[in-house]
Order: C-alpha cells, then sequence, then structure tokens
C-alpha cells in the first residue's frame, strides 16, 4: 500500500483518521491515553510535513444523527493539546457550517474534527457521506489500525474518494508487526490465547492451530479442551458443545506436527470470588462443585518453558482470573515468562493489557497492539475493510 511517508504533504489538506477511542470515566476524564499516544509520531510527521492536519476518530457507540456531549472528543482534543505543546481545537459540524473553519487551515496547523459516529451514514459506509468527507482533503491517511476491521465511512468509504489514500505510520506498524508474527515468524512459534469462551474465539483457534508449533488454551476456553480431553471441569465455565471443535483443534494441530498443551493441574475455588478459599489439584481431581479459576503451578512451570524457548510469541487473553489475587499466579507466571523470553512477542486486547500492566512487563514485550476487535479478526486471517481499500486503492482499482 501507499505510505503516508512516501506522499508531499506540503500545504496539502491532510485528512487523518485515527483510533482515538479511549476509555473514560463518568466524569468524562480519560482513564487510558495509550490510543493517543500511539497517534503522536503519525501527527508530528504530518505537522512537520507542513500538512494542514485534520484529525477524524469515533468515540463510543454514540447513537447516530444526534450529537451526545457524553461521546464528545472535546477531551481528546484538550488531551492532545497538552501532549503536543499547542492549541488543537475541535471543529464541530465539519460537514456543514464548520467547514468555513477547516478552509482557514494553515500549513502546521492541528485541529480535530468532532465525533465521526455523529453523522449518519458512518456505519453503513454511506457513499454520499464518504464523498463529502474525502472533498475535505487531498490526501487520505488511514492510521487507525485499532477500526481497521470497520468498513465504514471514516475509515473506508472516504478512502476509494479521495484524490489520495495512504496508510499513516501506526497502521504500517501493527501490520509489520503482525505480519512478522504470523507470516514469516522465527520459529518455535507459540501463541497463547485465553478468555472465558471457545465461541468468541474459534475462529481464532481453528486459523492459529495451522500455523503454530504450540497453542497455548488458557481460561474458560481450557476448560472446554480439559472436558475434550476426557476429564471432568465441575461447574466451571465450558461449552460442552464445542468438545469437538476442540478435539479437531487438536488434531489439526498434532497433524502439522504442533501441539496444545492442556493444563495438568489447576486452582479451583467453590465460587467465583475474589474471597473463596483457592485449592490446586491435578485436572482429574476437580470435583463435582469446583469451578477452576487459573492454571496451577506445573502447567505454568510447563508453558513458562515452552514461552521461553519461543522465537515468536502472540498472547490474547490471560489464562486466570488475575483480577483476583488468589487465581493471578498463572497469568503472572505466563506475564514472566513472555518478559524472559527472547522472542519477538505481541500482544493486544484489552484484559491481555490489562494483564501486561498489572505484572509491569510494558517494555518487555516486543509489540502491544493497540487493536482489540482489529487484532483478533488479524488472528482470525481476515483481510481488515479499510486494509483492503488502500490495497485496492494501491493497485487502482475500486470497490
Ligand atoms: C475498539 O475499541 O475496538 C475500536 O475503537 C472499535 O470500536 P467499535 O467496536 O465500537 O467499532
Amino acid at each position: 500500500v501507499l505510505r503516508m511517508m512516501d506522499v508531499p504533504l506540503k500545504g496539502k489538506r491532510v485528512l487523518i483518521r485515527e483510533d482515538l477511542n479511549v476509555p473514560m470515566n463518568d466524569a468524562g476524564a480519560i482513564t487510558d491515553d495509550t490510543r493517543i499516544r500511539a497517534s503522536l509520531p503519525t501527527i508530528r510527521a504530518a505537522l512537520a510535513g507542513g500538512a494542514r492536519v485534520m484529525l477524524m476518530s469515533h468515540l463510543g457507540r454514540p447513537k447516530e444523527g444526534v450529537f451526545d456531549e457524553k461521546a464528545s472528543l472535546a477531551p481528546v482534543a484538550a488531551h492532545l493539546s497538552q501532549l503536543l505543546g499547542r492549541d488543537v481545537p475541535l471543529v464541530r459540524d465539519w460537514l456543514d457550517a464548520g467547514k468555513d473553519r477547516l478552509a482557514q487551515l494553515q500549513d502546521g496547523d492541528v485541529v480535530v474534527l468532532e465525533n465521526v459516529r455523529f453523522n449518519t451514514g458512518e456505519s453503513t459506509d454511506d457513499e454520499a457521506l464518504s464523498k463529502k468527507m474525502a472533498a475535505l482533503c487531498d490526501v487520505f491517511v488511514m492510521d487507525a489500525f485499532g477500526t481497521a476491521h470497520r468498513a465504514q465511512a471514516s475509515t473506508h468509504g472516504v478512502g476509494r474518494f479521495a484524490p489520495v489514500a495512504c496508510a499513516g505510520p501506526l497502521l504500517v506498524n501493527e501490520l509489520d508487526a503482525l505480519g512478522k508474527a504470523l507470516q514469516n515468524p522465527r520459529r518455535p512459534l507459540v501463541a497463547i490465547v485465553a478468555g472465558s469462551k471457545v465461541s468468541t474465539k474459534l475462529t481464532i483457534l481453528k486459523s492459529l492451530a495451522d500455523k503454530v508449533d504450540q497453542l497455548v488454551v488458557g481460561g474458560g476456553i481450557a476448560n472446554t479442551f480439559i472436558l475434550a480431553a476426557g476429564h471432568s471441569v465441575g461447574k466451571s465455565l465450558c461449552e460442552a458443545d464445542l468438545v469437538p471443535d476442540a478435539q479437531a483443534i487438536i488434531a489439526a494441530a498434532r497433524a502439522k506436527g504442533g501441539d496444545v498443551p492442556l493444563p495438568s493441574d489447576v486452582v479451583v475455588a467453590k465460587a467465583f470470588s475474589e474471597t473463596a478459599p483457592a485449592r490446586t489439584c491435578r485436572v482429574d481431581d476437580i470435583a463435582a462443585d469446583d469451578m477452576v479459576l487459573d492454571i496451577g503451578p506445573d502447567t505454568a512451570k510447563t508453558l513458562g518453558d515452552i514461552l521461553r524457548k519461543a522465537g515468536t510469541i502472540v498472547w490474547n487473553g490471560p489464562v486466570g482470573v488475575f483480577e483476583f489475587d488468589a487465581f493471578a499466579r498463572g497469568t503472572e507466571a505466563i506475564a514472566r515468562a513472555v518478559a524472559e523470553s527472547s522472542a519477538f512477542s505481541i500482544a493486544g486486547g484489552g484484559d491481555t493489557i490489562a494483564a501486561i500492566n498489572k505484572f509491569h512487563i510494558e517494555d518487555k514485550v516486543s509489540y502491544i497492539s493497540t487493536g482489540g476487535g482489529a487484532f483478533l479478526e488479524f488472528l482470525e486471517g481476515k483481510t481488515l475493510p479499510a486494509v483492503a481499500m488502500l490495497e485496492e486503492r494501491a493497485r487502482g482499482t475500486h470497490t
């Protein structure tokens, strides 16, 4: 695809789609600015290139067609002003009355356009809306990896009609890191896919079973695999109807010379509670009224050894209820092993990043993705619509 770095930006009206969809508390304060910080190199590069920068993003999931103060990007614009050390005005009604303000932009100016999801037609990738957006710019830069799995007007449609459409540095970095991990990985390639349900990650598990050397499962997903191995999991979260899928995934991994290492021991409790007494037992000793809430120490050691020997690690999902201290040791052991491993490691997803922060290994992971849903869809092997659009533009074809 065409890259922003290869496009002359001096004096150009440059419309950049970022993913500035950050978590906020009830008082409207930003509680985690990772995504805003991740967009800074792109914004700085465009400004240094002499562009007239308009930043687009969504925030939350407001009702289309109406203004909703709670979903306003005003706090994001204010935070960007601080981080960039310059005024970053927020422009409302930017497709109508606010257009005059955009026409006055000078080289090196930057503004934030109010939440794209206030525009009718955004979520349906409406052509008329996409054309209006495209008319605002000379160059459209798609940089929102976190929203690249959405075919919406501001991520996809606008790029079809803009005079020039290119990929921003953040998007390029994300695709490079994920490509390095999955397309031509240093072996052994180990994936950790954990979380509550097999059903939500079935496609990922199937797609990875073909590619990886070791597919580590954890959380509720592991319970379904333990069941598939013929053990009882008591009253643990599991999906009995997906046992055949779990068996097929194990068979597929083995057919390629890989494996799905199953837990040999687990930490159980009688209730899903921070204060429930924890007991460690073998997988064939789970009682009928037990809930599995973490992997046990023997399993943590086995998996730690696998991770320390890995050439590449892809991590999505905590292996236990790490929010509760009594059930956090498994996830902590995984985090430590990822940190100690010399593998190229990539992690993504909200819970995984929360675990990485909790155990302070941020600096030890090679690449932390800004994508949630987009990261998962990439792991599923899907083509991200915004990326497909850039590829079509680069080939000179349109959809
Ligand atoms: C995310 O947080 O995963 C992205 O910003 C996409 O948001 P969405 O799921 O509301 O489209």
